[in-house]
């Protein structure tokens, strides 16, 4: 048998019944990188009696699953689950269905109009931040979301901060909250059933569908073209067929786009605020490419260019804490990776955290040093080693918007005000949930400079 891969790959030994369940969801984050260190790039879990999970963290394999075996493979389980909020989006369609709908919505996120969008981004988190006080502690995870909502709020809708907050902003997180506790339901109940939560789920829906149809009519009615991301979707059109989105097509659209937009900018944010107040000479020599840069003007969108150091921060923030720390897949069609053949209904967990702490090709890998990004090392790595927006076909389409939007927000946070974690705190750990949080949030002192 020597050099014949075995048909399964090595794994942790599991209990009888769950398998590596309990374990894995009592500490995902280190388990998976527990397991890739002991049995290597790919491993076999079992979930529960029968679910077979195979991790994944080869570069060379990720590269095969996300990019040129792709057509094998559909979202896991749990994006699919999303259905119920945001229908048949990008985020949750599949094949040709998938295929068309990107071709149609990426002209909007083209890097042309995300300069655009950058003077809102600025905007926003200018007026957020002008509330507030010398001195006084804060709860930046808050803070962040409220700005990032803002943002896409603006971006999407020309909504004003308060107004998407509370139109859009307050159902969006109640539907999610239940969103949520459904998922994590071992059996959630069909949503015909009428239980009392059923009930406040379909209720909350219907309350969001509600306010994003008369959007879209009022938008229809007006007859103006707008240049935000609604009038670009309105507006877009297939090239082969000419045909535009319908109503219902906009609505899943504008549902996911919202929810896959903010959550994951206002955590890039959180963590790299939290991880400026744990290096404070880092947050200093932020400070003086700001001052050389931008100087005491407000800043623009034009400058994100011209701060490579800015860059850098946050792309070293997200590989510590990549947002999106794992992308999960269902095997549709037996294909075989690394050696070993996988079958229709298998699992796959790939993981940004543990790639991104890999010591073959991050010196230090636990450490905060954004100059390691200097000199094009991402270039320099092999593909899908460090990949906080995915890969392939169902690559972020908002990577670029994201990057903008969080460069620029911390330029008009740093700018202005020094962070230092509030006295006292809790121990800063990782809570991973859709996307990664921080757990019990974080509070700070915010120092006008
Ligand atoms: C730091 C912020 C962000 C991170 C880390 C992030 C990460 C990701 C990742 C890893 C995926 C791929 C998931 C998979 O393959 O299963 C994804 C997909 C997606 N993201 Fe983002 N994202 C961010 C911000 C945004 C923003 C700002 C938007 C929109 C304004 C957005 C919209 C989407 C959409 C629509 C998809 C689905 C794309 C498709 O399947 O065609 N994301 N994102």
């Amino acid at each position: 048998m020597i050099g014949r891969k075995s048909s399964s790959p090595p794994g942790p030994k599991g209990k009888f019944f769950n398998g590596n369940l309990r374990e894995f969801q009592a500490d995902p984050l280190q388990f998976m990188r527990k397991t890739t260190e002991q049995f290597g790039g790919i491993s076999l879990l079992r979930f529960g009696p029968f679910q077979k999970v195979y991790l994944v963290n080869d570069p060379k394999l990720i590269k095969e699953i996300l990019v040129t075996k792709q057509k094998y493979f559909i979202k896991s389980n749990d994006i699919r689950s999303l259905k119920t909020v945001v229908g048949d989006g990008l985020l949750t369609s599949e094949k040709e269905k998938h295929m068309y709908q990107r071709r149609l919505i990426q002209p909007a996120f083209k890097k042309q109009h995300i300069i655009n969008y950058g003077q809102d981004m600025i905007e926003t988190t200018l007026q957020y931040i002008a509330k507030w006080q010398d001195g006084e502690e804060r709860d930046i995870t808050e803070d962040m979301m409220n700005i990032t909502l803002g943002i896409i709020s603006k971006t999407m809708f020309s909504m004003k901060l308060e107004e998407g907050h509370s139109m859009i902003g307050e159902p969006m997180e109640a539907v999610m909250t239940l969103a949520i506790k459904r998922m994590r339901a071992i059996f959630p109940l069909p949503l015909w059933i009428p239980t009392k939560e059923n009930q406040q789920f379909k209720n909350a829906i219907k309350k969001l569908d509600q306010v994003l149809y008369e959007i879209i009519e009022k938008r229809q009615n007006q007859g103006v073209e707008m240049e935000d991301l609604l009038g670009m979707l309105m507006a877009a059109r297939d090239e082969k067929d000419g045909i535009g989105m319908t109503n219902t097509q906009l609505r899943d659209e504008l549902m996911t786009i919202f929810l896959a937009g903010h959550e994951t900018t206002a955590n890039a944010l959180s963590w790299t605020l939290y991880l400026l107040s744990q290096h404070p000479d880092k947050e200093e020599k932020l400070k003086d490419e700001i001052s050389r840069v931008v100087l005491k003007r407000e800043p623009q969108a034009e400058d994100f260019m011209k701060l490579p150091f800015a860059q850098n921060v946050v792309w070293e923030s997200m590989r510590l804490f990549p947002p999106a720390y794992v992308v999960g897949r269902e095997v549709d069609r037996n294909v075989e990776i690394g050696g070993h053949t996988l079958k229709r209904g298998d699992m796959i967990l790939i993981s940004q955290y543990v790639m991104h702490r890999n010591a073959e090709y991050f010196e230090n890998p636990d450490t905060f040093i954004p100059e390691r990004f200097e000199n094009n090392f991402m270039r320099s790595l092999p593909p899908y080693v460090y990949f906080p927006f995915g890969g392939g076909p169902r690559v972020c389409i908002g990577n670029h918007f994201a990057l903008m939007e969080t460069v620029l927000t911390l330029v008009c946070i740093i700018q202005q005000y020094s962070l230092r974690l509030a006295p006292k705190h809790h121990t800063v750990k990782p809570q991973p949930l859709i996307t990664l949080r921080p757990k019990h949030g974080i509070r700070m002192v915010v120092k006008k400079r």
